[in-house]
């Protein structure tokens, strides 16, 4: 599914939607690869080489996924000069979610005081944070909604299994958040491409606790509560789905990669944001990075990306950006914007 500002003949042109706050948080406890060493038979050089990943942060015992969600949630908020009360809707993406149900969306909604809004979660695994933000581009371009905020939240940890090193070495916990409100047709997010094939589910999954195998000692014992993934068919399927992706959402929005200033991935593993870039011709040093220091944070990944460059000073008014994202699903998303935010003060 690809769409655009494009309007059919005779239609009113709808609004126009933008990124007017944004904002991150990571648990402060940093767990190195050394540390690593400890628990499971691996190394520090095999964990960089293969995945460029240093270290990760990860959640205490007591922060759940929305404890995350509303630190980045109140930077978001405070970046846009908006209160809780000015939001008309919450949109949470996440594969670790507080609980099957209520949403997290909604522990965030009360734990905010975000007493108007109308709050849930999406889930498209890692992808889900572009999603959202293709969700938030419907509301406010159709007039349905002014002020949405969408969060990217993780604690993977709580899902890994510490004893595989196969996946323990791969995850790690954050969260990112933006706010979205209306603007002129032509700035902010330019163009969406969301895509999914469900016949590849098996490739990347938690099993366990859902109806098709409700929790029991059984899926205890057989650690179906816990990420499973097929590491080599996701790098596969990775290393197309990136770049493919980018190119629909640049065909879609009539622009090229001379065009773009910077593209946002989703930080699985360097070796696939390196792939990519190959594939496209396109210099790495357009691609922020930042997977040595968190590892892959789903969900949350780009939207971290995303606001540490911008508190860097990286993305300026008028740059061309794009969003990408793949995972379990598989889903893949894109999103081609032009950046219409002034430099967000650094936090303390
Ligand atoms: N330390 C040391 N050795 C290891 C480790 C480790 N942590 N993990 C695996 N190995 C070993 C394997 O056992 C294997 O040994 P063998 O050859 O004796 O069998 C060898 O290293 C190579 O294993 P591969 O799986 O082939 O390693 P690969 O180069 O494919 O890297 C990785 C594995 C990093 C998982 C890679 O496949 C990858 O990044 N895949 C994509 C992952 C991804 O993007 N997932 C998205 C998830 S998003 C989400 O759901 C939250």
């Amino acid at each position: 599914m690809t769409t655009s500002g494009a309007q059919g003949a005779g239609r009113p042109a709808p609004r126009g939607a933008t990124i007017t706050g944004i904002g991150h948080y990571t648990p402060p406890r940093v767990v190195t690869n050394h540390q690593l060493e400890a628990a499971v038979e691996t190394s520090d050089e095999w964990i960089v080489t293969r995945t460029g990943i240093r270290e990760r942060r990860i959640a205490s015992d007591d922060q759940a996924t929305s404890d995350l969600a509303i630190e980045a949630a109140r930077a978001a908020l405070a970046d846009a000069g908006l209160t809780p009360d000015d939001l008309d809707l919450i949109i949470v993406g996440t594969a670790s979610p507080d609980m099957i149900f209520p949403s997290t969306a909604c522990w965030v909604q009360d734990r905010l005081g975000a007493r108007r809004a109308g709050a849930f979660d999406l889930m498209a695994a890692c992808s889900s944070f572009v999603y959202g933000l293709a969700q938030a581009n419907a509301y406010v371009g159709s007039g349905m909604a002014d002020r949405v905020l969408v969060i990217g939240a993780e604690t993977l940890s709580k899902i890994t299994n510490w004893k595989d090193r196969s996946t323990c070495v791969l995850f790690g916990d954050g969260a990112g958040a933006v706010v979205v409100q209306p603007c002129p047709p032509g700035e902010g997010f330019l163009s969406f491409h969301l895509g999914a094939d469900g016949s590849r589910g098996d490739l990347l999954n938690l099993r366990g606790g859902g109806s098709r195998h409700p929790a029991s000692y059984e899926t205890i014992e057989r650690d179906m509560h816990y990420i499973y993934q097929n590491g080599r068919e996701v790098f596969k399927f990775a290393v197309r789905a990136i770049p493919d992706a980018i190119e629909a959402v640049l065909r879609q929005a009539n622009l090229t990669g001379e065009a773009v200033r910077w593209y946002v991935p989703h930080q699985a593993n360097i070796r696939i944001i390196e792939a990519a870039a190959k594939r496209l011709g396109e210099p790495l040093e357009k691609f922020i990075i930042n997977i040595d220091r968190y590892g892959n944070t789903s969900s949350a990944s780009v939207p971290v990306a995303l606001s540490e460059a911008m508190e860097a000073g990286r993305e300026q008014p008028g740059d061309v950006l794009v969003l990408v994202a793949f995972g379990g699903g598989l889903t893949w998303a894109s999103c081609a914007l032009r950046w219409t935010k002034a430099r967000s003060a650094p936090r303390p």
